[in-house]
């Protein structure tokens, strides 16, 4: 017995030991954290209980039975964040780039598999460079192994994806169809076709930061949620992300002690809206001052700032703050507010958070590069998303709610359970001066006129 202990230790060792100690240093030198020392950091203190160690591949081509390595190029497992269960699946780069197998792929369903029967929140952590090309197919059919589950799995429980290096090929589309992906600055990128094969086919020189950095997809494409300085920093805000999410679409927000009495009353808010209404103020103070102890974790802060949209707390349960930014294009609907805005209220009600929304929006975005862009369509998803809302929605119009974009926000016709008016509200069909061009426009060649009457 004691033989077989020590071999078990043994073998336990190398597993840990990934691709090897010349691979570890390559990643500590790029500034990367290895997969088990990111799963020990996300998780409670010593709560990470590792899957499917020993599993190595069964690809014979190219020299592959000669090369296995246990794990196969990716840790999954489970424990606890703040006491709470979480699934989760780490790719160790290390092991041939982290990039997936078959038996890779089974890690991973499995760990799917068990998140939804626990009914618990699932984390992936990427940095790998897709499929296993040794293995060709067999990985293909591994990738819609994956997918699958992220379809039966969207509105059930939580899906979070950290990209923390390369994120190429079939890596892409999983972290697509969760529901937040977030980014490391600097050494994290992704794209479903690297700079070589852009160079390729369409002789375009890009850079894989300029292609698919963290700047990129969290301020032009929307592909990220948000992007942090480091791994530790990460995920760190990873463990807070999970502090403010369910369980599942069953278990409802969680509850966290509150120390920001209920009652608690600012009276700086008396001077937030100036009296001027074409001058901004910042909305981000409202939603601030109204979070319980101003805690507020913002999706998609650098994309479309005209939208506010984040997880905040009121008597120390989660709600969703959607709100118009005055500071930012006037606060103004545009496509890409639209479409952050629905996706982020979309995934409250699927989760059954409650949403506050505070208006100020002039109206939609006028123009041709919007009309082009399918500001119409995009819209329409966040009228369709708030229409369809099932959880209590409050909305709070602190300044301008003017034409379809007042309806659009959380309006009382489309759903509004309760919907308030700071004192400073204006309801309208369109601003004042705008209508009087329409309706007086035999009065257009007199300034002076359209001014009285406006
Ligand atoms: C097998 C791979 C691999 C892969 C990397 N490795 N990618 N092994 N299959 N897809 C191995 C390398 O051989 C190397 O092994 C180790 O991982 C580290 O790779 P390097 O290239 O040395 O690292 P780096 O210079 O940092 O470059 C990382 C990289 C690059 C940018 C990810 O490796 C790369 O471009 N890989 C291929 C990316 C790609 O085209 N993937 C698409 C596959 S097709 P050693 O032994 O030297 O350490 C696909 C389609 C699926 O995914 C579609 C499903 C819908």
């Amino acid at each position: 017995m004691k033989d077989i202990l020590e071999n078990l230790e043994r073998r336990r060792a190398s597993a840990r030991a990934g691709g090897g100690e010349r691979r570890i240093e390559a990643q500590h030198r790029r500034g990367k954290l290895t997969a088990r020392e990111r799963l020990e950091l996300l998780m409670d203190k010593s709560s990470f209980e590792e899957f499917d160690m020993f599993v190595e591949h069964r690809a014979t081509d190219f020299g592959m039975d000669k090369t296995k390595i246990s794990g196969d190029g990716v840790v999954t497992g489970w424990g606890t964040v703040n006491g709470r269960t979480v699934f989760a699946f780490a790719k160790d780069f290390t092991v041939f780039g982290g990039s997936l197998s078959e038996t890779h792929a089974q890690k991973i369903t499995k760990i799917q598999d068990m998140a939804m029967k626990a009914r618990a929140p699932i984390i992936g952590l990427f940095d790998a460079g897709g499929a296993r090309i040794q293995e060709g197919v067999a990985a293909l059919g591994g990738y819609g192994e994956v997918f699958k589950r992220n379809v039966i799995a969207s509105g059930v429980i939580p899906q979070i994806s950290v990209i923390m290096g390369p994120c190429a090929g079939g890596d892409v589309y999983s972290p697509a169809m969760t529901d937040f992906i977030f980014m490391v600055k600097d050494t994290s990128y992704m794209f479903v076709t690297g700079p070589d094969v852009v160079k390729t086919v369409t002789n375009e020189v890009v850079t894989a930061e300029e292609l698919g950095g963290a700047v990129v997809h969290t301020t032009r494409s929307s592909v990220a949620d948000g992007a942090y300085d480091n791994d530790v920093e990460c995920l760190l805000q990873m463990r807070r992300l999970i502090d403010f999410l369910p369980a599942s679409a069953a278990a409802g927000p969680p509850e966290w002690p509150s120390f920001d009495d209920i009652e608690r009353e600012d009276p700086s808010l008396d001077t937030l809206v100036p009296e001027n209404p074409n001058k901004p103020y910042d909305m981000k103070e409202l939603v601030l001052k109204v979070a319980d102890e101003g805690d507020f974790f913002e999706i998609s802060e650098a994309f479309a700032r005209n939208m506010v949209t984040g997880f905040g707390r009121l008597d120390g349960r989660t709600v969703g703050f959607v709100a118009n930014q005055p500071m930012v294009l006037a606060g103004v609907l545009d496509a890409d507010a639209s479409r952050k805005a629905a996706r982020f209220v979309r995934f409250c009600d699927a989760f059954d958070i409650p949403i506050i929304t505070f208006v100020d929006v002039p109206g939609f975005l006028p123009g041709t590069a919007q009309e082009y862009g399918g500001l119409i369509k995009h819209g329409a998803k966040l009228l369709f998303a708030y229409s369809q809302c099932t959880v209590p929605l409050i909305t709070v119009i602190t300044r301008k709610a003017f034409g379809g974009a007042y309806d659009v926000m959380a309006s009382k016709h489309i759903g509004g359970d309760i919907n308030y008016a700071w004192p400073s509200a204006q309801i309208a069909v369109m601003g004042a001066k705008g209508a009087v061009e329409i309706i007086f426009r035999s009065d257009l060649g007199d300034p002076e006129k359209i001014a009285a009457r406006t």
